[in-house]
């Protein structure tokens, strides 16, 4: 199959009956004696997939040098782009005609695909800006100009914002959840319009509408940062919306994050204690002239159906209070009441950096039943993160009370216990007008079951539908294997990335939490950047992580930080909000992880001071020995034996783990250092990661190899980390197997528990990681499953072997921690590996470990190149290894138990195959470097007991 393809057409000097005959004689022959070098094999050479800030078509952006990127598409091998031009123009129709060019890079000879900055004239506010590319490849040949991409800009200085921020301030009492107020303007428009844009953002979350019709897909806008720091606006292409005549805007505040209850329970206010609007409406008519229509002073506010709204609490609607037309024009405003115009600085706004929250699926419940109590509940069978649709008909004033929980109890009744003070309640009140449909505006669950009260008639499964709200960003990973349970595994994994992804990376959906924990998010990030292009989600994380950095440099313990102030307001001493070993460590640890999966170079600059400063924190807090001990630490938490203590900070001492992750940081910074060729700093931190090795050694290892108390924690921090001396690298790891097999289990929490399995298998020991993902007794991965579970929990025993649930005040069943351990089976199961020398999937490590009974597994990632593939299947003593390697990157592949001779990949002998440059034997692995395409290999594997 493979061989039809990259024949056909490759030659270009070959008859049809030329490549037939080829073909009986074998391709190595024909590439040489026939064809263009290797390099240019293949039919097409096309550029497609352009993306602008790794975004197709952005419109409304704020980076002033967007950086671009595109694929090369071609079914050749050992494809490699020699070189590029990119040109710009203001126009579409000027790239076609090649004629008033805005920029244009030339030629430029180069490998460089991704992450390319535009260098042209400064960029204006509110312009599109269309490009276009064409590559070479190594055989010369030029690709045609790609199709056109472009990107629009968004208000790019202080200066474009006329318009005014307005608070609509009616009788409200602030100290609990009010009513949603709604803002009105109606406007005349004198002409056809050619273009129109709305600039858009709010404290609070907001809702736009036009002439009656909701503005865009995007949900929870404008996004939570840390708002007086950074508040991003967007931008809509609202031209069809408007018309010559009478129009009219509305906008819907909710309180949100900015108001709402978050953090500490019954904290509210956190950023301010009123709702506010800023938006701008920009139009040009088909005549050339322009209007602004800007929220000032002559808008009106009224309160409106939505009587309270609250991202934990749940949203209260009374559809009898909807006021029909109110965001078209010709409504009679009379009785609303004046906005006012607040002088609030506007220099804290931001272009929106993530990608916008939008529904992205719909789940319809597996049953609806009544419990053992008498409720009626639906369960979704999947625990997910959104809200209900709600569909109902029956009298006005009739309420339906909706509640969420993610589990039943041991009786089968609806338990909720472990929500803490987050209520997740929607009530509903009917105007009575027939069939009513409903889904909540400002606020979000965690939920799996949900039951239902004062449901006039039957509920069935059209009355409730579940929506699934998260990111809306591309899913880049795709995990099977022969296992049923381990399948369920990644399920769960990539289902509470989706539940946890809504906006900035949370701990959890349910509970009066969902935050951004940085500990969390830095142990899955890893994992998380496989299953999902996040380039862009946590680039505008980190952004807040280094503006909630306190003068010390301390990180804050969850980004955005509304834990300092409410902690400080409620008088708390002894619990720190910031500087936590392993949470903390985010701020080096998160970018480097985007550097490895998208060679983003300018994430490492715009966080480097970030970083130095969490480090320099760090060297600070540690002693003259190099040990930092005696702070507030949340440890290795949540580990196996944390479970008979009470904060479950974990049984490796705080003072190893804190110094272990210190000196990783610093590890990571310097590296970093090198990245961007910063060389005095790169040899300075290179010499203090010497310091902090020897303290730690010092301090923790014994000369046979012990670390610290010899958990399983202190042994893979201290091999992950590197941080132990060559000769004791195999002692340590050779006693953490031997725990391993002592006990059968782990016994980690957050901060071991990702680097398990990848110590295990990086020093030899296969069996034991194998052992440990497969079993099924608590405590393990697949516990939860054999439980049910649908997402990662918690706690390794969230629901008990006996039945009973963990400790209800911290027992979510939707936090991705353990999920950690996702970057082990996409780098050993499967075998994709970044190769952090060439990172981004440039050059791509595949290694397949094959073991643990199973007989199959597939792994793709769609990476900045394109897809890399990997699935292998063992039959009958032989197995095959399919690889692919998009184009414009390369692969080192091991492959286990082979012996060379035995090896083939298309059928003919490794020597005789296309595209492989160097193949050789490496114990009893089987090493080829490859270019660029489908590969499919075949050997018999060979028994390792022998
Ligand atoms: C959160 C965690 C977090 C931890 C701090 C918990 O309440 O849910 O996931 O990292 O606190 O240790």
């Amino acid at each position: 199959m493979f061989l039809n393809t990259s024949l056909g057409g490759s030659c270009d000097s070959g008859s049809s009956a030329t490549r037939r005959a080829a073909l009986l004689l074998g391709v190595a022959m024909l590439s040489t004696a026939f064809c263009l070098p290797r390099a240019a094999w293949g039919m097409e050479l096309e550029v497609a997939e352009l993306r602008t800030e790794s975004q197709r078509d952005p419109v409304g952006l704020g980076v002033p040098q967007p950086r671009l990127s595109w694929q090369i598409r071609s079914d050749g091998r050992s494809i490699r782009q020699r070189a590029y031009e990119i040109r710009v123009a203001r126009r579409e129709r000027a790239l076609l005609v090649n004629h008033q060019l805005l920029w244009t890079s030339g030629k430029v000879r180069s490998e460089q695909s991704t992450q390319l900055p535009y260098r042209g004239p400064p960029l204006e506010s509110r312009q599109r800006y269309y490009w276009q590319v064409r590559v070479w490849d190594a055989s010369g040949r030029a690709s045609d100009w790609s199709s056109a991409a472009y990107w629009e800009t968004g208000l790019l200085t202080g200066k474009d914002w006329t318009a005014d921020w307005i608070e609509p301030r009616h009788a409200e009492n602030s100290e609990r959840s009010a009513s949603a107020s709604m803002l009105r303007k109606e406007f005349r428009l004198e002409g056809s319009v050619a273009r129109a844009r709305v600039y858009i953002t709010s404290h609070g979350l907001y809702e736009l509408y036009l002439n009656g019709q909701r503005v865009g897909d995007r949900l929870l806008t404008p996004g939570w940062t840390s708002y007086g720091k950074r508040l991003q606006y967007q931008t809509y292409d609202v031209t069809a919306l408007l018309m010559p005549g009478a129009n009219a805007v509305g906008a819907i505040l909710g309180d949100g994050w900015y108001r709402g209850t978050i953090g500490i329970k019954g904290h509210r206010n956190h950023y301010g204690a009123d709702t506010a609007l800023l938006a701008q409406i920009e139009i040009t008519y088909e005549d050339g002239r322009s209007i602004t229509v800007p929220s000032e002073a002559s808008w009106k506010t009224a309160a409106g159906p939505i009587l309270s709204s609250d991202i934990y609490s749940g949203e209260v609607y009374d559809a009898r209070l909807e006021r029909r037309g109110w965001s078209s024009a010709g409504f009679d405003d009379q009785s609303w009441f004046p906005v006012t115009r607040v002088p609030t600085s506007k220099a804290n706004l931001i272009a929106q950096v993530g990608p916008p929250v939008r529904r992205i699926d719909e789940v319809v419940p597996r049953r609806i039943f009544k419990t053992p109590a008498g409720s009626i509940v639906a369960d979704m069978g999947q625990n997910m993160t959104g809200w209900v649709r709600l569909r109902v008909a029956g009298p006005a004033g009739t309420t339906v009370t909706l509640h969420h929980a993610e589990v039943l109890d041991g009786d089968g009744n609806f338990y909720t216990d472990n929500l803490r003070s987050a209520e997740q309640e929607i009530k509903y009140t009917l105007n009575g007008k027939g069939e009513e449909v409903y889904e909540p505006h400002f606020t979000y669950q965690g939920f799996r079951y949900v039951a239902v009260d004062g449901y006039p008639g039957e509920v069935t499964p059209s009355s409730l539908t579940g929506i699934v709200v998260h990111a809306d960003v591309a899913r880049t990973g795709d995990f099977e294997t022969s296992s049923e349970l381990i399948n369920q595994l990644q399920n769960n994994i990539v289902w509470s990335q989706k539940g946890n992804f809504l906006d900035v990376p949370t701990d959890c959906p349910q509970r009066d939490e969902r935050l951004g924990w940085t500990g969390d998010a830095q142990v899955f990030s890893p994992t998380a950047v496989f299953n999902m292009d996040l380039e862009a989600f946590y680039t505008k994380w980190l952004g807040d992580l280094a503006a909630d950095q306190d003068s010390a440099g301390a990180v804050s313990n969850v980004v955005p930080d509304v834990l300092t102030a409410a902690l400080s307001g409620l008088g708390t001493s002894g619990l720190r909000s910031g500087g936590a070993a392993g949470w903390g460590d985010a701020a080096t640890i998160v970018p480097w992880n985007l550097y490895l999966a998208y060679a983003d170079t300018r994430i490492l600059q715009s966080q480097y001071q970030s970083m130095k400063r969490w480090v320099q924190f760090e060297q600070r807090h540690t002693d003259d020995e190099g040990i930092w001990s005696g702070d507030f630490e949340f440890g290795d938490w949540l580990d196996f034996f944390s479970n008979s203590k009470d904060p479950p900070f974990g049984s490796t001492s705080s003072a190893l783990i804190a110094t272990a992750y210190y000196s990783h940081s610093v590890d990571i910074l310097q590296r970093t250092a090198r990245v961007l060729g910063k060389r005095a700093d790169a040899q300075r931190y290179a010499r203090l990661l010497e310091h902090t090795h020897q303290a730690f050694n010092r301090q923790f290892v014994s000369g046979d190899g012990r670390v610290g108390e010899g958990t399983q924690t202190a042994y893979v921090l201290a091999l992950d980390f590197d941080l132990l001396p060559q000769a004791l690298r195999p002692l340590a790891a050779a006693k953490l197997a031997a725990d391993v097999r002592a006990r059968g289990h782990l016994t980690t929490g957050f901060l071991g528990t990702p680097h398990l399995l990848q110590v295990l298998s990086r020093f030899g020991y296969l069996d034991e990681t194998y052992l440990l993902i497969n079993r099924t007794e608590y405590p393990s991965w697949l516990y939860p499953v054999t439980h049910g579970a649908t997402t990662i929990w918690e706690r390794w025993d969230g629901i008990k072997p006996d039945g009973s649930f963990q400790d209800k005040s911290m027992n979510s069943f939707n936090h991705y921690a353990y999920g950690a351990v996702g970057e082990w089976m996409y780098q050993v199961i499967g075998g994709i590996e970044i190769d952090a020398e060439a990172p981004g999937y440039k050059h791509v490590l595949i290694h397949p470990h094959v073991g643990g009974g199973l007989t199959h597994a597939m792994e793709s990632h769609a990476g900045p190149y394109g897809t890399v593939r990997s699935a292998w299947h063992l039959d009958g003593g032989r197995l095959s290894l399919h690889v692919g390697v998009p184009p414009n990157s390369t692969a080192t592949v091991r492959m286990p138990n082979a012996r060379l001779t035995d090896v083939t990949e298309g059928g003919v002998p490794l020597s005789r195959a296309v595209g492989i440059s160097r193949s050789r034997q490496a114990g009893r692995n089987v090493v080829t470097d490859l270019g660029s395409g489908q590969y499919e290999f075949s050997y018999r594997f060979l028994d390792t007991s022998t």
